[in-house]
């Protein structure tokens, strides 16, 4: 969480940090703050709400300087005041500095430099790295650098930090611990970023730092040392997305323009994995010997709605592997003391890389001893190099806080796996595995189909964005898409919604149902759709109104539905990919009937990198 963006060179600091911060904004946005060196002065403006705050507050002032530091804040110490935003600063107001993560032995650092004399201005985890600084500065009379890889032994917790200090103007100093940082130069100029987009109209050419390093960026150039401060090579990642793709092209908001680019999503994702021969090519992913042959059960681990997509890929793997499958939120995996070894494989999924669970549960793995496999959107991320093999999702760079396009390109992506350890293993037949490949192949024409049915769903969203409760209910894969659907829904309109099996609902959900409940059904799968469609009798029964997500022309669901969502047939392990197309809509514009920002949702960040 938290937007950062740091610039050093021969122009003005400012704009350039706007720029950035306004395309990182989706990792928080309840205050933003800016800090540039003028003369021998930092100028720190900050301000509470959105970056647009801050944009009008600055609009009355003048703040020059070529070098600067800005962040959008997601708050976790202090509540999200002008005073609690970033950058915080020392004592002297020297050194500025800007966080993402958080020092967990803050209140005990906070009480030593008190008890020092360092006075404190805000009620963040981070001002304590400020007077941290100054503190080792005037103790030892070193410079940031040099304060800054002291700073990193004493810090417990996720951090990437970004300092600057008027005394050395022409440089910034960063540290990285768990929280992301990627850094770039570009004619006359330095950059530091918690996140790519911010430094798409500078440069492609990107350095991630990895834990435990410090960075020095000065115009031109970008140095790396290990906490020893021993200098470390650097080396660049190109990255293919461009700015334009980063922004809105004409959608309303990048939740929509990012839905509608699913399509595109599937088909990037599935380029080059499907040959002629119907063969499975995993070319980029490289196993280490036996691995395939020995595997005896995978494990998935994932928060959200990636979770979701690990829901989906237990069905397939299962179904065309006969491998067993665990699924565990990241969050709970090590916590329970799983049964892992050198047969077991994890995959861990995440479209941005970051998230601080599911890192550490892949970690947990690998000491376990289990090969562990990342599904990741996000090239040069921290799971990436966890990890000993990934495979990306190509769903470009996704902004809206809702996943929509990465989670379908998770959906593609872990079936094409489960396809090839099919393959590999020999477990399903030439002929079911050509079909199958047709099908994954007509998944994005398909899916085209289903947003043209956005009138329906529209309509739909306006009759029932009053509702305080909505169930969705589906078995089999269709479970993983009430699940999603629910996720959606709440998240960026604020309404109650429950994801259930419905052959669960008669054991106490049932309960819930009363005149007018909404209840979303899927009934795409059809070796249970005898079965789902005798749950929706019985919601009926009870005086519910029903949202049908059906297969097109079923005249049984349209007989049964108050409202009816047709998509095209397809594999029934493949049908969460078209169905939760449907479901994202409708979350969609019930935000919009309900005039909330989908976003934007609230209490909520793009990326999760705290536990
Ligand atoms: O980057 P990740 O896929 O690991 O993110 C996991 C969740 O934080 C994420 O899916 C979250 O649930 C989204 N808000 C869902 O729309």
């Amino acid at each position: 969480m938290c937007g950062i963006v740091g610039y050093v060179g021969s122009g003005q600091a400012l704009p350039v940090l706007l720029d950035g911060m306004a395309r990182l904004e989706y990792r928080g946005y309840d205050s933003a703050g800016v800090a540039v060196i003028s003369g021998d002065a930092v100028t720190v403006v900050r301000k509470a709400g959105h970056l647009e705050e801050l944009t009008k507050e600055l609009a009355v002032m003048e703040v020059l300087g070529s070098t600067g530091i800005g962040h959008t804040r997601w708050a976790t110490h202090g509540a999200p005041t002008d005073g609690n935003a970033h950058p915080h600063r020392d004592c002297s107001g020297k050194i500025a500095v800007v966080h993402n993560g958080i020092i967990e032995n803050h209140d005990v650092l906070r009480a030593r430099l008190i008890r020092e004399g360092h006075s404190f201005s805000s009620d963040t985890d981070t001002e304590v790295v400020a007077h941290l600084i100054e503190s080792i500065i005037e103790e030892e009379s070193c410079s940031l650098i040099s304060a800054v890889t002291k700073a990193v032994h004493v810090l417990e917790g996720a951090f990437a930090l970004v300092c600057i200090r008027t005394e050395e103007p022409g440089c910034i100093i960063v540290a990285r611990q768990v929280s992301p940082l990627i850094a770039g130069t570009a004619e006359g100029m330095g950059l530091v970023a918690s996140g790519i987009p911010a430094l798409l109209a500078y440069t492609r050419d990107i350095v991630s730092l990895e834990d435990n390093q410090i960075g020095e960026i000065r115009a031109g150039s970008v140095r790396l040392f290990d906490f020893e401060g021993d200098e470390i090579p650097v080396s660049t990642v190109r990255v293919e997305w461009n700015l334009e793709a980063a922004e809105k092209g004409g959608y309303e908001d990048f939740m929509l323009k990012e839905i509608f680019e699913q399509p595109q999503a599937l088909r990037d994702t599935m380029r080059g994995h499907f040959d002629r021969q119907g063969r499975v090519k995993l070319d980029d992913v490289h196993w280490k010997p036996g691995v395939l042959e020995r595997i005896d059960k995978i494990v998935v681990v994932a928060c959200g709605t990636s979770y979701h997509s690990g829901m989906m890929a237990k069905h397939s793997i299962e179904h065309w592997t006969r491998i067993p499958v665990e699924l565990d939120l990241a969050s709970e995996f090590r916590y329970r003391d799983p049964v892992l070894d050198d047969r077991s494989l994890v995959i861990g999924i995440a479209q941005s890389g970051e998230t601080a669970d599911t890192l550490a549960a892949i970690r947990f793995a690998k000491e376990m001893g289990a090969t562990v496999i990342a599904v990741t959107n996000v090239v040069g991320s921290s799971i990436t190099r966890h990890a000993d093999a990934v495979i990306f999702t190509h769903a470009g760079p996704e902004i809206g806080v809702a996943a929509t396009k990465t989670f379908l390109a998770q959906l593609v992506a872990l079936n094409t796996l489960a396809l090839y350890l099919a393959q590999e293993r020999g477990s399903m037949s030439r002929d079911k595995m050509t079909e199958t490949i047709d099908a994954m192949n007509a998944l994005p024409e398909q899916v085209k189909e289903v947003l043209a049915i956005q009138g329906d769903v529209r309509r739909a969203a306006k009759r029932y964005a009053g509702a305080a409760d909505v169930l969705f209910i589906g078995r089999g894969v269709g479970m993983t898409v009430a699940m999603e659907g629910a996720l959606k829904l709440k998240e960026i309109t604020y309404i109650h919604a429950e994801g259930y099996a419905a052959g669960e609902l008669k054991h106490g959900a049932i309960a819930l149902i009363e005149p007018g409940v909404p209840v979303v059904a899927i009934v795409t799968g059809q070796k249970l759709y005898d079965k789902m469609l005798a749950n929706v009798e019985e919601v009926r029964a009870r005086g519910a109104d029903t949202i049908m997500v059906a297969p097109r022309g079923d005249e049984r669901a349209r007989a049964l539905a108050n409202e009816l969502f047709e998509v095209p047939s397809t594999k029934p392990l493949l049908t969460p990919v078209l169905d939760t197309v449907a479901l994202q809509l409708f979350a969609y514009f019930v935000a919009k009937e309900k005039g909330l920002s989908p976003d934007k949702p609230r209490n909520l960040a793009k990326s999760v990198t705290v536990e």
